[in-house]
């Protein structure tokens, strides 16, 4: 069980959306991303903690420090994705259910993006749909949250 709080955390370069690659990732900001899932999550009675890092031990960190603390994690945890066997285990030894988020449509991309180490220990993926995915993903979090009965305040 977990009080009416998500985690988003996101991996290394995203602190640079709106700059880096906007042909592939957009133009808005991470901090445009914090607001449309917090604004998202709040229509729902949910708040939201949002964490960025360049370092791959932050994001186990959070992973770890959200259970008991939220009812989920959303998590897109960019080139680590493809290669964090510490990420994957950290979402394999919490008890929250966690949605990888993709920006873009890594299955369209390089085959080196095509395959997720945290993807199979997911509850879910969203991918593809751009920023608007995050959005997404908090809905079908809340969704899956409250259909399971996992928050309890
Ligand atoms: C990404 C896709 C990853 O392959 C890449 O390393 C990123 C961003 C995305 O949101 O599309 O940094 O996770």
């Amino acid at each position: 069980m977990g009080t009416k709080r998500l985690y988003l955390l996101n991996g290394p370069n995203l602190n640079l959306l709106g700059k880096r690659e906007p042909g592939t990732y957009g133009k808005q900001t991470l901090e445009d991303v914090a607001k449309l899932v917090k604004d998202t999550a709040w229509d729902h009675g949910y708040e939201v903690v949002a964490y960025q890092s360049n370092h791959e031990g932050d994001l186990v960190d959070w992973i770890q420090e959200a259970d008991g603390e939220a009812a989920g994690i959303i998590i897109n945890p960019a080139a680590y994705t493809h290669n964090s066997i510490a990420i994957r285990d950290a979402v394999s030894a919490v008890s929250l259910p966690v949605i990888e988020v993709h920006i873009s449509n890594v299955h369209s991309r390089e085959s080196f993006r095509h395959s997720s180490m945290i993807a199979p220990v997911c509850a879910g993926q969203v991918v593809g749909f751009g920023i608007d995915g995050y959005r997404l993903a908090t809905l079908g979090m809340i969704q899956k949250i409250e259909s399971e009965g996992r928050h309890d305040s």
